[in-house]
């Protein structure tokens, strides 16, 4: 895996950019991005491009042997265009302009916005697109971050119309599909369906829904307007854009998948288990562009970090540790973000590889450190095996769950974190990716709240189990339609049938029910999230129940795991009771959330959070470039 920085010389003396181009390779780093936020730096005024600056940056930065990332700057317009052009700033929910001083607060579908990217970016690529320095374009910066993928302007609103006549060709199909009978608001022509605003109760969560799907499309097709622009002007030169899996203002698969690549950005520090959750992220950002796809982590922590409530030291050994789990989950390069820290402005706070003051921070020694064991490590240590599990995981879904959740504190993540969790923990490489993406590569296929019944799922996972793969499929799934309306059918819509149930009604029982049954599922708590399921008349001896509710739980007795053939249902949510079940089908013994293994060529490398150790790598052997 490749080691690099984001660096902003616009923010650094000149005098200071080519010992910093030494440093960075003499640590062992070979990528650097630049520019991401400099339009104020390349076009000071209107049509004054100024390259002056960068032309002798990236000259340094290259003669030092740096591949460039160059990021086209369209997070950050400039204030004097914010002020020529006020319509391309985006309007909140309350119906007010949102103000310049800070990033991302220009509408994606503003059609004066969306001129003045193309016109940028041109010129960009125009100056830059065959620099043999320059191996990729880095396009905007975390798109919908910020909450910055929807807007409320005019123009918003009248793409909005124009969307769902698209997608639901008369009111008519829109008014059943939503069932807008409910509360008498049935909409009179697609231009009456208001973006949804501040109101007095909450929204129709099909309308959210559309919002949410509308406001990602918006976004996609700013992106793409500046991707062909470099795909004509570059040729050769990869493209990413990085994204933030910490929110869900953008569908981040149809952001990355254009392009090949994902470039998910990466902060442990803040969420909740350290270790697993960076491992979530990395799986679930690998897929982003597809299950073949590249990975890119193009920003990795690389010390403390401003945007966290408890702002912590980060522990000497973890910045070494994240690189590794980067590099275990099968990235091909990771960037620490970054080189400098700022000295003004709103991230002050954030530790860099070196600090203000020029000398060397804890991040840079790791990198260093790391980069050398990469270059010793025989090639087998970083490639990443096949997964044999899958995990299913949708912005659809997370999006319906998020807008209508059943109790504020469920969501979609934290459902097939759970599932994803268990798996990691018995040592299988786990993939995470869309649920209509090829499953039959996997031995097993975990749907942990699949909750929309869309687009065929149903029937995608049906015939995964015929062919061969256990496919076990979770609580709240299956159980609203494409609009976020209760399905019809008896739910899983589209499985019930066939797996001789019915979900009668999803609960909260907290940490109350337990599970009952053979081995590991005995007495185990089957979590906060739990569904009611009875079997169908004549399903007894065909659907086998393998772990029943326990408990002080009135679902005492009812079934909580049942299977027939291949499919399988959990109405159980917890980490514990996916591991229950996962050890029936497959076998293994547990590890613990401190710790992930990885199975490469003949070595067993073990991370361990507690100790921040990595152990099991082979003894050195240089492999020859
Ligand atoms: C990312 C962003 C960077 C920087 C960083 C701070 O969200 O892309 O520009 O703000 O967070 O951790």
């Amino acid at each position: 895996m490749k080691l690099g920085a984001p660096y902003y010389p616009e923010h650094v003396d000149p005098a200071l950019w080519r010992d910093d181009a030494r440093r960075m390779t003499e640590a062992g780093l070979r990528i650097v991005r630049v520019g991401e936020f400099a339009w104020s730096r390349y076009e000071p005024r209107r049509g004054e491009l100024d390259w002056g600056w960068l032309d002798e940056a990236i000259g340094i930065l290259a003669d030092e042997g740096l591949e460039i990332v160059l990021g086209t700057p369209t997070a950050t317009p400039p204030i004097w265009l914010a002020l020529e052009r006020p319509d391309i700033r985006s309007v909140g929910p309350d119906g007010r302009r949102r103000d310049y001083g800070v990033r991302r607060f220009s509408c994606p579908t503003s059609a004066a916005y969306r001129e003045e990217a193309h016109r940028i970016v041109s010129a960009l690529v125009e100056r830059y697109g065959q620099h043999p320095a320059i191996v990729a374009f880095q396009i905007d910066n975390e798109p919908g971050n910020h909450d910055s993928a929807r807007c409320w302007c005019d123009e918003c609103q009248a793409a909005f119309a124009r969307w769902l006549e698209d997608r639901y060709g008369t009111v008519d199909a829109l008014n059943h599909a939503w069932g807008t009978v409910f509360w008498s608001q049935v909409y009179p022509s697609f231009e009456s369906v208001r973006l949804p605003a501040e109101a007095m109760t909450p929204h129709s969560p099909s309308l959210l829904l559309a919002h949410r799907r509308f406001s990602s499309g918006q976004m996609l097709d700013f992106l793409e307007r500046q991707r062909e622009i470099v795909r004509a002007g570059a040729p050769g030169r990869e493209m990413v854009t990085n994204v933030w899996l910490g929110d869900l203002h953008v569908d981040a698969r149809e952001i990355a998948a254009p392009t090949g690549i994902a470039g998910p950005d990466l902060y442990p520090d803040g969420q909740e288990r350290l270790l697993l959750d960076a491992a979530f992220n990395l799986d679930l950002g690998r897929g982003l562009a597809g299950q073949d796809g590249r990975l890119w982590v193009m920003e990795l922590q690389p010390g403390q970090i401003h945007f966290v409530p408890n702002n912590r030291p980060v522990a000497p050994g973890q910045v070494r540790l994240w690189a590794w789990q980067a590099a275990l989950h099968g990235a091909e390069l990771a960037m620490f973000f970054s080189w400098r820290p700022t000295r003004s402005g709103q991230e002050q706070y954030h530790a860099g590889l070196v600090g203000n003051d020029g000398f060397e921070r804890q991040g840079l020694t790791e990198a260093r450190q790391v980069a050398g064991e990469f270059e010793q490590a025989p090639a087998a240590i970083l490639e990443r095996p096949p997964a044999e599990v899958a995990v299913l995981y949708d912005w659809q879904d997370a999006w319906a769950l998020e807008i209508d959740p059943h109790h504020p504190s469920l969501t979609h993540r934290d459902y097939v974190v759970a599932a994803y969790e268990a798996a990691r923990r018995l040592g299988f490489e786990v993939d995470v990716v869309h649920p209509l993406a090829d499953l039959t590569r996997y031995r097993a296929v975990l749907a942990p709240a699949l909750h929309l019944a869309c687009d065929g799922r149903a029937e995608h996972l049906a015939a995964a189990a015929d062919a061969g793969v256990l496919v076990a499929v979770g609580v709240r799934s299956l159980c609203k339609d494409a609009e976020d309306c209760n399905v019809r059918e008896i739910a899983p819509a589209g499985l019930a049938e066939r797996l001789g149930i019915r979900v009668v009604e999803g609960l909260a029982h907290y940490d109350e029910a337990k599970l009952a049954g053979e081995g590991a599922f005995d007495g185990c708590a089957a979590g906060g999230w739990v569904d009611h399921v009875e079997l169908l008349d004549g399903a007894e001896g065909e659907t086998e129940v393998l772990a029943s509710f326990a408990g002080a739980t009135h679902l005492a007795g009812k079934p909580a795991t049942v299977r027939r053939g291949r499919l399988l249902y959990h109405a159980a949510s917890s980490c514990e009771s996916w591991s229950a079940l996962l050890r029936d089908l497959l076998g293994g013994s547990p590890g613990t959330a401190d710790q992930e293994t990885f199975a490469r060529g003949d070595a067993r490398i073990l991370l361990d959070q507690s100790d921040l150790s990595v152990t099991g790598l082979p003894a050195s052997e240089r492999v020859e470039a």
